[in-house]
């Protein structure tokens, strides 16, 4: 894993400005099993308020493993950030990064970075919390 999370930074320090574009290094690989990533957002209508528990989902295709990154930089699990990965069959991998007790330092660019076999396929989202509501009494 440390390895990906090296290659997928260096990648994308290298192409900021365009990490959403798949990035092929290995064209020796064959195209059908190019990682992809269907969907990377928050689940159903989740709304991220200050202090609740949310995943951010990435929902990959021929994916060996998959990174978060926030503003370029590979986030570690620990403190209030967890990794889960799910098999989703079909060859499908649904990593969540779960964030506990959201706060307003997490608003910003979020990147999942999916890998297979020297290939990586970024997606990016911009995170934005929600104020918690007033208690409707
Ligand atoms: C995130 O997804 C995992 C796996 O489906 C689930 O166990 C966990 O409860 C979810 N967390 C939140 C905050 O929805």
């Amino acid at each position: 894993m440390e390895r990906n999370v090296l290659i997928c930074k260096a990648l994308l320090l290298i192409f900021l400005t365009s990490v959403s574009a798949a990035m092929v290094i290995n064209p020796e690989k064959k195209i059908s099993n190019l990682p992809f990533i269907e969907s990377f957002g928050l689940q159903g209508k989740i709304i991220p308020y200050i202090g609740s528990k949310v995943n951010l989902t990435c929902k990959m295709k021929h994916a060996e493993a998959g990174i978060f990154l926030k503003a370029g930089l590979a986030i570690r699990e620990g403190g209030r950030f967890r990794y889960i990965f799910e098999d989703s069959g079909h060859d499908g991998l649904v990593a969540h990064l779960e964030i506990t007790d959201v706060s307003k330092e997490d608003e910003g660019v979020f990147t999942c970075c999916a890998f297979s076999a020297g290939i990586i396929t970024t997606k990016t989202l911009t995170f934005k919390t929600a104020p918690y509501p007033p208690a409707s009494i």
